[in-house]
């Protein structure tokens, strides 16, 4: 764990501008800098940084966060690597925090492996470039199947001479430690001696996502008659097979810019996509896909293309599971590659474009696919055809966002006709199953927006009405927090700011969104630790919801659309202080629609009053609600009139 005063150290010293800048070409516009978002592809600039509140936003396709954050996007870094990047970029010292003693060990461990396997391709390039052996047997292979040298060099690919020993003398020679050898799975002890593993094999390494090299596949050359035709490394502290995808390193960005990736299933299909000119590309190994790699991909993007072979064992192991991939929102298609021929052999054969043409036209929805598949199977069976019914119903039934409801009508239609059964019954089996899983699962509370932000036009909007992203119940309780952030460390009277002043004034009361609810509490407490909190501030914490949240409040569009400075700039508008006004509306407003909903309630309660008594005992509750209301009305009124 890196030490909070270390990461106080980073946050001090990010500077937005210079930060954001390494990555897209700004410019000055106001109080704000403007370019070319990198988040998706654009002509006109709507990508805004604000180096004030340090933070940015595209008004084209909605992304926003701060430093921290962009780095995470862009970069596809956790948060703790954004923080060593900048640390390193700073010439900042990291200062870590006393860990476990196991998790210090295996921090260790892992740190040691990636030294190990650093030092390990070093080895095989060099084997592979620059000895006789390597270019006689292994150059020679790779070029026989067509490999460019300069994509073999991006991918850093080796081989291991046929010696027993070469490499396990090389890496002993270095003092590396025997044991953490074998554990890389570089080398092996039989009978109490050590030799390589992979003798006489091209060498593919694996990288995690900052490019470190966590594992490797390596392949015989020629023909695998007796021996496997690829060995890959065992499962050890930084090489967890369920949550690799090959190629990512490399094809990230790629697959943030076509907002689409492509799955093939070997190494070999990766890297001649890429020496192809399609970068967007990565390999699962052939197994069916878990839930951390279908994680993986959303991080980019929702729309995941399997391409297989035609007749590949791998892709029922593919379509496995993949029913999860509807509850994440993927959009999943194959497309089968004829004759014999792997992603790898057939883009050789036929080229670049005839490759991208063949994907796109044979795109096929997997649950299409799928159904049709099983319904070739199920032949004249009528018991299996009901269980397919069932079973698309169950898997249709996954599709469970209120966004992705006219996909699931969709579907329901498509697959009714495949199935010639009737539409309104499908529907019908479809929710069934959904109201099933529901009452099994809790519910979970919603969220008040999702992840895909909102969509904006470049214009800056015609007034001030901002695109509401709460329901209207909720824009009270987003009004107060953004008046907390915004004022809430000004004065209010002598002894209290406006904070205090909120604080007191709010004690009785709750947010309905948790989320916001979260916000006031999380403010609360940095103030009353004496800290100074500000959406600046309080955007450094690891937690994306409160970042989503925070964005969203302390900035809109108008505020930093460029014309609107100007407009503002001129009107002189922000030199008059509305804090005081805004606090006091804010809370008024805040107050009255939570007695509204008292009123709501308790005209229910009355409804449902046995006895007598109680009916009188709401009554009461009624009259106090009405005059407390009254009372709100006057204020307000000599609030709006002032
Ligand atoms: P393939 O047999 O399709 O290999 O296995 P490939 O990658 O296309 O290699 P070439 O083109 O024949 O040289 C697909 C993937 O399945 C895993 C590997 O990840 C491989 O890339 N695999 C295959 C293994 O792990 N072990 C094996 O023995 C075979
Ligand atoms: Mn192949």
């Amino acid at each position: 764990m890196i030490s909070p005063q270390t990461i106080q150290q980073i946050t001090n010293r990010i500077d937005i501008i210079d930060v954001v800048g390494e990555f897209v070409k700004l410019k000055k516009r106001g109080a704000n800098y403007l370019g070319l978002c990198p988040f998706h592809g654009e002509k006109t600039p709507s990508f805004t940084v604000s180096p004030g509140k340090e933070i940015f936003k595209c008004f084209g396709c909605g992304k926003s966060g701060n430093t921290i954050t962009f780095l995470m996007e862009l970069e596809k870094y956790s948060y703790v690597e954004a923080l060593r990047w900048l640390a390193g970029r700073y010439n900042i010292e990291i200062e870590e925090t006393e860990v476990s003693a196991e998790a210090k060990l295996h921090q260790q461990a892992a740190e040691s492996l990636h030294i190990i396997n650093g030092f390990a391709q070093s080895f095989f390039s060099q084997q592979l470039w620059q000895t006789e052996e390597g270019e006689n047997i292994a150059q020679s292979y790779l070029e026989e199947r067509g490999f460019r040298k300069d994509i073999l060099e991006k991918f850093q690919v080796g081989y291991n001479p046929q010696s027993r020993t070469a490499f396990t003398q090389a890496a002993l020679a270095k003092q590396y430690n025997p044991e953490l050898l074998v554990k890389t799975g570089l080398v092996v002890n039989r009978n109490e001696e050590l030799m390589d593993n992979y003798r006489g094999r091209i060498i593919f390494p694996i990288h995690n996502n900052t490019g470190k090299i966590i594992g490797f596949g390596a392949r015989v050359i020629g023909k695998a008659d007796r021996a496997p035709k690829y060995i890959n490394t065992p499962e050890n502290e930084i090489y967890v097979k369920s949550r690799i995808l090959y190629g990512s390193y490399f094809a990230r960005q790629a697959i943030d810019k076509n907002d689409e990736c492509l799955l093939v299933e070997g190494y070999t299909d990766v890297v001649s996509l890429h020496q192809a000119g399609i970068e967007n590309v990565v390999a699962s190994g052939g197994t069916s896909l878990t839930t951390d790699q279908l994680r993986l991909i959303k991080k980019y993007t929702n729309n995941l293309t399997i391409i297989y072979d035609g007749d590949s064992a791998g892709i029922k192991a593919a379509l496995r599971g993949l029913d999860m991939a509807l509850e994440e929102s993927l959009n999943v298609r194959l497309v089968l590659i004829p004759d014999n021929e792997d992603p790898d052999s057939y883009v050789n054969k036929v080229g670049t474009t005839a490759f991208r043409e063949f994907v796109a036209e044979n795109k096929k929805d997997f649950i299409l696919f799928q159904l049709e598949i099983m319904l070739k199977e199920a032949g004249n069976d009528l018991n299996r055809k009901n269980e397919i019914v069932n079973q698309i119903a169950e898997t249709l039934s996954k599709i469970s966002k209120a966004e992705d409801f006219t996909k699931q009508q969709e579907y329901i239609r498509q697959c009714s006709g495949i199935l010639r059964i009737d539409e309104a019954g499908l529907t019908t089996l479809v929710n069934k199953y959904k109201r099933d899983r529901l009452s099994k699962e809790e519910k979970k509370a919603p969220l008040p927006f999702d992840d895909a932000p909102p969509q904006y036009d470049n214009a800056p909007p015609d007034s001030f009405v901002e695109p509401d992203l709460f329901s209207h119940d909720e824009a009270n309780e987003k009004k107060i927090l953004q008046v907390l952030l915004e004022y809430g460390l000004r004065e209010w009277d002598e002894q209290h700011t406006m904070a205090d002043y909120m604080f007191e004034e709010l004690e009785q009361f709750h947010f309905d969104n948790q989320l916001m609810e979260r916000l006031f509490e999380e403010y609360k407490k940095a103030y009353l630790q004496g800290l100074e909190p500000t959406a600046k501030t309080l955007l450094y914490n690891d937690d994306k919801e409160l970042h989503n949240l925070i964005i969203n409040i302390t900035i809109s569009p108008y505020e930093l659309s460029q014309r609107w400075d100007d407009v503002m700039e001129n009107m002189h508008i922000l030199d008059r202080d509305v804090s005081r006004e805004e606090v006091t509306s804010s809370l008024l407003y805040f107050k009255m629609k939570k007695i509204k909903k008292m009123f709501d309630q308790n005209q229910q309660d009355m409804e449902n009053a046995k006895t007598f008594e109680e009916q009188l005992r709401l009554i009461e509750i009624h009259k106090d609600l009405k005059k407390i209301e009254m009372d709100l009305i006057k204020k307000i009124g000599t609030v709006i009139m002032k």
